[in-house]
């Protein structure tokens, strides 16, 4: 039997809350222009306003890229929860991932287990693949609890995981996040060892895993971390709103 880890890399950039109409536009016309960009393994994280514009012109164009969503409400069924938006609507307007546990989304908006936890099963209801972000702090990483803590996001929503047909993991350490320092590659690759382990182990039945490196992925770093046959795509924050460095980066996954 093949390996669940064996696939094509993915890239999904994340636009976290910047961008405009006139950007999003330039940004899908040259990505649909771009034969390395306009494919199934580049994804897309837009802001929620914008889903419905990339979805329009994706199948306008028929480009090959995939949208996602940065979020999702924790209420499965629509209703009167003022301000939120469902993993139907964005299965509606074409979202293919939904991002899930971003350190920001910890951070900022106090996200934990159990609010995770919903998500991931609203998503799986509407047959949404959510991208699992996990990581640690600095604090946490010079303690010597790197791991530990990964292990622990993990488990806590490893029985929703075990309903999944696909596991998209990003490790991303907190530390790297927005702040230009990537973890080595060396430690990417054992992280990444420790993930794809712990995932085969709890999750045998699962048909395809990915685990995913975000942190500061930039052009001139990505060819390098995509190289390591451990991680199986990056998450892009800050290099994706630059479109040369995400050509870059799409480039780069093309080679492997
Ligand atoms: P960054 O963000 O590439 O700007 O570090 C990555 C992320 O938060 O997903």
């Amino acid at each position: 039997m093949s390996s669940p880890f064996s696939a094509g890399k993915l890239v999904i950039a994340n636009w976290k809350m910047h961008g405009s109409v006139t950007q999003v536009r330039a940004a899908l016309s040259v990505l649909s222009q771009d034969s390395a960009c306009n494919q199934s393994h580049i994804m897309i994280a837009l802001p929620t306003p914008y889903l419905l514009l990339a979805n329009e012109w994706q199948q306008q164009q028929q480009a090959g890229w995939q949208i996602a969503a940065q979020d999702v409400s924790s209420f499965a069924e629509d209703g009167a929860f003022t301000g939120e938006v469902s993993a139907r609507m964005l299965a509606d307007v074409g979202c293919r991932a939904v991002l899930v546990g971003h350190s920001e989304r910890r951070q900022y908006f106090a996200e934990g287990q159990q609010v995770l936890s919903k998500k991931l099963k609203a998503l799986a209801q509407h047959h949404l693949l959510p991208i699992l972000c996990v990581g640690e702090s600095f604090a946490q990483r010079e303690a010597g609890l790197a791991w530990q803590t990964v292990e622990q996001q993990l488990d806590e929503v490893m029985p929703l995981l075990k309903e999944l047909p696909q596991v998209v993991v990003a490790y991303e350490p907190v530390w790297a996040i927005g702040t230009g320092k990537v973890a080595s590659l060396a430690d990417v690759e054992e992280m990444h060892t420790q993930l794809q382990k712990k995932l085969l182990h709890s999750l045998p039945a699962c048909a395809t895993m990915r685990v995913l490196y975000g942190g500061s992925v930039k052009a001139d770093n990505a060819e390098a971390i995509l190289a390591l046959p451990q991680v199986d795509g990056v998450l892009v924050g800050g290099a994706s709103l630059d479109l040369g460095q995400f050509k870059k980066i799409c480039q780069a996954s093309e080679k492997r």
